[in-house]
């Protein structure tokens, strides 16, 4: 069975779609399923965030294609890990947990990866910032690429 990868932010239109790109790019799609949410409706349906679009092609990912959509409760039946963005996005996820299960699949991205960073920060008041944050979405997500690709070959 495939390994169902979430990732969530606030609109799903800075952080999540990059790390969806980043992850679909790494991670072979026989043995894993990507996909992003937005903590917040503000933007259902829309494309990535201009800027967005623009670093991740920057590095040689098409990510204009992604369309937002809201995280709901389903999602933690239908995805096995939950990769949340920041201490507010986790605060939002885990407040729809329903058990222990629910709640043992989310984590901050970049503290499943083993970094120092705390949270991945809001990069959408800051034109600047869109470069940091593909840097550190994408160190983040090489380390749990690794871990995940280990524990499925150990299944
Ligand atoms: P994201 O960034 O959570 O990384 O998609 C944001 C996008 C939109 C808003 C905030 C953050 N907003 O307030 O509309």
């Amino acid at each position: 069975m495939k390994t169902r990868v979430l990732v969530v932010c606030l609109g799903n239109i800075c952080r999540s779609p990059l790390a969806h790109g980043i992850f679909e790019n790494l991670l072979p799609s026989n043995d894993f399923f990507v996909d992003s949410a937005g903590t917040g409706g503000y933007h259902i349906g829309s494309a990535p965030d201009p800027r967005s679009i623009a670093v991740a092609k920057n590095h040689g990912l098409d990510i204009s294609k992604q369309k937002a959509r809201k995280f709901q409760s389903e999602d933690f039946v239908l995805f096995d890990r939950i990769f949340v963005m920041d201490s507010s996005n986790y605060q939002n996820v885990v407040e729809l947990c329903q058990n222990e299960e629910n709640l043992n699949k989310v984590e901050l991205l970049t503290e499943a990866a083993g970094l120092n960073a705390t949270e991945v920060p809001d990069p959408y008041y800051d034109d600047d910032g869109f470069e940091q944050v593909y840097q550190l979405i994408h160190q983040s997500c090489l380390q749990i690429v690794r871990k995940l690709i280990a524990q499925k070959k150990s299944e």
